[in-house]
């Protein structure tokens, strides 16, 4: 472990069944490098003991708000100031409720308003509790409040303890932890890299990772061209979500207007046989290729060296196929771990597992693109990932979230199957 100065987190636990995982939680930023002093809500005793949290934090446990030998210590105020992050986890919808209320009727919901730091939340409830339009709105309205301050991550899908299934399981503690200190502000305290020198398998360190992102443009003629609605934000988040995570990264780019990451090597392209060229060229060294691109199937069989003139009612185009990218790299003998995405406005499983086998890929990550709140062109993205397993595929789904939240949950998906598709 190094000596750099750690990420001071404050973990708030609240009353749900997940805040047994908070342990875990717990054991996984210590293990990061970051100091951990845990607050817990009364909810959250009936659930876990103090003494569990003290014994994986190495600090006391702080659970009340008016407790003079607790106020000798640290007390209430001291402590929001010394928390450089806050992390809360599990956040129940009792929880998120008050927050929103900026209520302060208890440590844990006094320490958040009377604190600056940027706060995490792990939220965790039944899953009708979770669409909720009230939950929702209080998640939109912290949104709102807080800005960049605020970053959800999960909640999971999948099967409850109440025996329901969809959205409102905690994100598993490895990931939260993950997620959490690859933030840029757990980093700036220098946590991120104790991640990567005291466990390089719990990072990209050292690996070379390129990318594909946004639409491709192909010319018609010199003034016109086919292209799609892709701005390029998923493929930029997941370029910056593995630079974070200590990988050397290429972002092979089609044309987009949003700003390019920085510490990654861009390559800009604007037709699919460029991107091609420029992927073929890039991958060589590469050990993981993700294609978040969406790249024109078809272009125009020719190109017309002077604009077309208008004439008559109709116009044919004659289209040919483009190469498939992310098809060409996969089939190589020396080939990169391969992910490729899926946009889908049906069928997703289906068509998800047909690219899979068709396209020879480790990974699909699937999204519905006949959403308009997810997908082309949206803050955020909801997902399925599909990967291929010596007994089959698995599946694992994320539900909607800001890209580039969602982005560092998935480079932690394709770590874990990178390093297991290598046996280490
Ligand atoms: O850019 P955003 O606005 O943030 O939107 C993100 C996104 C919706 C574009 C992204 O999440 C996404 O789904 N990208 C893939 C879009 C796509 O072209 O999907 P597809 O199902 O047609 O292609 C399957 C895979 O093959 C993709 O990895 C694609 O990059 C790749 N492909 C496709 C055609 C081709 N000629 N070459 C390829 O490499």
């Amino acid at each position: 472990m190094s000596n750099q100065v750690k990420t001071r987190v404050l973990l708030g636990i609240t009353g749900g069944i997940a805040a047994y995982k908070s342990a875990e939680l717990c054991r996984q930023l210590v293990k990061s490098g970051a100091e951990v002093q845990v607050v817990m809500t009364a909810g959250a005793l009936e659930f876990i003991t103090p003494l569990t949290m003290q014994a994986v934090s190495g600090n006391p446990v702080h659970h009340t708000l008016l407790d003079p030998a607790a106020e000798a210590g640290m007390g209430h105020i001291e402590l929001a100031r010394w928390a450089d992050q806050i992390l809360i986890a599990p956040a129940t919808a009792d929880f998120i409720a008050r927050l929103n209320a900026g209520m302060a009727n208890d440590l844990l919901t006094t320490l958040c308003l009377a604190s600056d730091a940027p706060m995490t939340l792990a939220p965790a409830m039944n899953q009708q509790m979770w669409r909720n339009e009230i939950t929702q709105n209080n998640i939109k309205s912290l949104h709102n409040l807080l800005g960049n301050r605020l970053r959800l991550i999960g909640p999971a899908s999948g099967e409850q303890a109440c025996g329901d299934v969809g959205p409102g399981r905690m994100t598993e503690p490895q990931d939260i932890a993950t997620a959490f200190m690859s933030s840029p502000s757990a980093s700036a305290s220098g946590a991120s890299s104790t991640i990567e020198q005291s466990d390089t398998n719990s990072s990209l360190a050292g690996l070379s990772v390129v990318l594909t992102a946004g639409p491709t443009r192909e010319s018609i003629d010199p003034v016109r061209y086919i292209s799609n609605h892709s701005s390029g934000k998923m493929g930029v988040a997941l370029a910056e979500a593995a630079s974070r995570c200590g990988a050397h990264v290429t972002l092979i780019c089609g044309p987009v207007s949003i700003p390019m990451p920085e510490g990654v090597k861009i390559v800009s392209v604007t037709s699919a046989q460029d991107m091609l060229d420029a992927a073929v060229e890039q991958v060589s060294e590469a050990d993981i290729f993700i294609a978040a691109a969406a790249v024109a199937d078809y272009r125009p069989a020719t190109q017309a060296e002077e604009k077309i003139k208008k004439s008559g009612d109709e116009i044919s185009l004659t289209l040919v196929k483009n190469p498939d990218i992310i098809a060409t790299i996969a089939n190589h003998a020396e080939r990169p771990f391969c992910v490729g995405f899926a946009a889908e406005t049906r069928d997703l499983e289906r068509y998800a597992l047909g690219k899979l086998e068709r396209k020879n890929l480790d990974m699909v990550i699937a999204n519905d693109v006949s959403r308009s709140d997810i997908g082309f062109n949206s803050a955020d993205n909801a997902v399925t990932v599909f990967s291929r397993h010596s007994d089959g595929a698995q599946q694992q789904a994320f539900d909607a979230m800001p890209k580039r939240q969602l982005a560092d949950l998935l480079i932690e998906k394709i770590r874990q199957y990178y390093h297991q598709s290598r046996g280490e």
